[in-house]
């Protein structure tokens, strides 16, 4: 007989789900050694360390982590801790260096990792210290278009396997370009949030016309944007897809319209729709017809905590995470285009975002609700939707049949339980790569 796994939380045929998971330490605790201690987790971008021995810092989980390029040009995400006592070996965000020395004792190691120099070494050691076991604790690096994902678990799969179809959606925002992307940023802040809760909320259209609603208005009357309503979401097209954990909402529309959000309004639209002309050629070479012109990835998540983009939601407690926001653009766009897309994903998103703020003021009562006694003994509801989902003969994943749904965070949080429940990647189901990748795009760009 199989024992009972440690964590059901949800009940998928009801869609009721135990708020505990937001605010619980013990829960919070097992996170970070079973679903940040295993996933692959986006850490930064190529393009933040384009030099050989350029590093920028950041953080898996909880951990601070070094990414940096070596004299070879090889990427490593190495763990900011001094073997010795522990101390940091990097104290600043970001620069270029081909060693790292401790500042307690004075250890000193190359960028790839490998303790070089230890003082005293002889005198004080008697050349009994094994310093090649004693390099930076260096995690598993692989790329995605740029990218950069790293994981803690040997027995990980590839993370072309670990993104599986999601990438047939996301190539259609992250690989579009032959010169790739830039990040810009990040902007960094607190809220006093637990990480799941935006990530839950990167699949919530519902919330949309109710809770932006000010928002909106306001981008309708100075931008010309449409207005959104509840009706123009019902009867919307566009859809939710659920691979491995990856929530993707994406439009579906043969209308040849230009493919950013930020930073289009009627002044800029003309931009847009040039760009969006003057490249369509390559990008239908790189990703085929239908993903091209018809699919656009609009809100989504990577398992766990990569959101809209390349954003990273950092867990820092169960009551506080920290954002950490860039803003992506195509290397080879015009300059002014980049920069109103920059203006744009600020004044929407990031700290001074207008949406931004509605958001957060959502994910800080959903915390807060999970930390009342009594609320507690209510589970929350997510059952919208159940039943009308399922696969799709031109769509991977599993698609929801409308825009509106609560499918992905369901599986969002049975993937969840999947990883809490396993002490290794022995017991995490993954679905195979199936979809037709057409055009000549790769995970590598
Ligand atoms: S703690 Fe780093 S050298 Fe001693
Ligand atoms: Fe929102």
């Amino acid at each position: 007989m199989r024992a009972t796994p440690k964590y059901v939380v949800i009940d998928p045929t009801a869609g009721k789900i135990d708020r505990r998971i937001f605010s619980e330490q013990a829960i919070y605790d097992d996170e970070m050694a079973k679903i940040f201690g295993q996933a692959w987790l986006m850490i930064g971008h190529e393009s933040l360390v384009p030099a050989v021995d350029d590093f920028f810092h950041t953080y898996m989980g909880e951990d601070p982590v070094i990414l940096t390029r070596d004299g070879q040009g090889r990427l490593h995400a190495l763990l900011n801790m001094c073997r010795h006592r522990g101390n940091r070996v990097c104290r600043v965000d970001d620069g270029n260096a081909k060693r790292f020395m401790c500042t307690y004792h004075g250890w000193t190691y190359r960028n790839d990792g490998a303790l070089e120099h230890v003082p005293g070494e002889s005198e004080a050691y008697y050349d009994a210290l094994d310093k090649p076991s004693l390099g930076l604790i260096e995690a598993r690096v692989e790329t995605y278009a740029g990218i950069v994902f790293a994981t803690w678990a040997k027995d990980a799969p590839s993370l072309e396997a670990y993104l599986g179809d999601a990438r047939w959606y996301l190539d259609t925002v992250f690989n579009r370009r032959d010169g790739g992307m830039q990040a810009l940023g990040p902007m960094k802040w607190l809220e006093p949030v637990n990480w799941k809760t935006m990530v839950d909320n990167c699949s919530d259209n519902y919330h949309v016309p109710t809770s932006h609603l000010s928002s909106a208005r306001v981008q309708s009357r100075y931008l010309g944007r449409p207005r959104l309503s509840h009706e123009d979401q019902f009867a919307s097209p566009n859809k939710h897809a659920f691979v491995n954990g990856h929530s993707i909402t994406f439009r579906d529309a043969d209308d040849n319209a230009p493919r950013y959000m930020h930073g289009v309004s009627k002044d800029t639209m003309r931009l847009f729709q040039e760009y969006h002309d003057a490249t369509m050629p390559e990008i239908e070479r790189r990703l085929g017809t239908l993903r091209a012109r018809r699919v656009q990835l609009a809100n989504h998540s990577i398992f766990p905590n990569g959101i809209l983009g390349l954003r990273l939601a950092l867990p820092r407690g169960p009551l506080k995470t920290e954002f950490w926001h860039f803003v992506l653009v195509d290397r080879d766009m015009p300059e002014d285009l980049q920069r109103v897309i920059r203006i744009g994903s600020q004044a929407n998103n990031g700290a001074a975002g207008m949406f931004e703020q509605d958001d957060v003021d959502n994910w800080r009562q959903v915390t807060e609700a999970s930390t009342s006694r009594l609320g507690r003994r209510h589970p929350q509801d997510l059952s919208m939707g159940i039943g009308h989902a399922g696969l799709h003969p031109d769509y991977p994943g599993f698609v929801s049949e409308r825009y509106i749904s609560e499918n992905n965070q369901r599986l969002f949080y049975r993937r969840w339980e999947d990883f809490m429940n396993a002490e290794s990647w022995a017991t995490i189901p993954l679905d195979p790569v199936e979809a037709n990748f057409e055009g000549t795009a790769t995970m590598q760009g």
